[in-house]
């Protein structure tokens, strides 16, 4: 498995290196709505993901933010958001990253975010324990709610926005702070490694969540996912350290 793991490490670092080399600089827009803006460089990053992980395994299939490549009924499929936190990056928020996951059989294997402003590096493989720069961590051991910081997600639509607002408008009274940073892979990555306690949204997309996932669970925390009735491919997500009690 470590050959995944390093392939999904190489890309990660590239698709960084990419944003990072961009960051700041005049951007082109794709397309633009309410609560969402979609930029060139996400798919420029896709591609070049795609590139480096497809020509190393091109039996796999890749199913990103910005497209599917691939027959997505293969055993292994690699779960890519080549830039989460689009609209952080657009303003010059330096709060962004890049997510890559691979599913064997539908089971996530391998998770690596990386963010590269400031050069962390999370990975995680089935059955071993995870780290951050080579070193190894663990989620963090809060149990009272009134010490906890939690991340509350937004996503984009007017829905996920009413369904956030009442859960933050409680959170946000009973936790010590509530955070709203526009990332939902590092608010994951964050809870992997202690930074928070718990990391709520309603209305994700895998892509968003897949290598934190396994960051999580690896970690020792744990991962509550449902599907959207009322969103096709979208979930309702509760990731924490498994003992901060949320009374959800
Ligand atoms: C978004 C970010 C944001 C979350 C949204 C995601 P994108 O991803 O992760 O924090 O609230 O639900 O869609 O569009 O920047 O890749």
């Amino acid at each position: 498995m470590t050959h995944y793991l390093d392939a999904a490490v190489e890309a990660a670092r590239a698709a960084g290196e990419l944003l990072r080399h961009n960051f700041q600089q005049p951007l082109r827009v794709n397309s633009s709505e309410a609560h969402d803006i979609k930029l060139e460089i996400d798919v420029r990053a896709q591609t070049l993901i795609t590139k480096l992980l497809l020509e190393k395994f091109p039996e796999h299939a890749l199913y990103g933010e910005e497209g599917i490549v691939g027959d997505q009924t293969s055993d292994h499929q690699w779960v890519v958001d080549p830039l989460d936190g689009t609209v952080n990056y657009f303003y010059g928020i330096p709060h962004f990253c890049v997510s890559i996951a691979l599913r064997y059989k539908g089971e996530i294997i391998v998770g690596v975010i990386y963010d590269p402003m400031r050069h962390e590096l999370w990975k995680a493989q089935k059955g071993e324990q995870p780290n951050l720069n080579g070193k190894p961590f663990r989620v963090s051991e809060r149990a009272d709610l009134r010490e906890a910081v939690i991340s509350v997600g937004l996503s984009k639509t007017g829905v996920t926005i009413a369904a956030g607002l009442p859960l933050l408008q409680e959170m946000v009274h009973r936790a010590r702070k509530c955070r709203l940073m526009g990332s939902a892979a590092l608010d994951m990555a964050y809870v992997a490694c202690g930074r928070f306690d718990a990391y709520i949204e309603q209305g994700i997309s895998l892509w968003d969540i897949a290598a934190g996932w396994i960051l999580v669970e690896t970690a020792g925390g744990t991962v509550e996912m449902k599907p959207r009735a009322d969103m096709k491919d979208k979930y309702s997500i509760v990731a924490s350290n498994g003992v901060v009690d949320l009374k959800l």
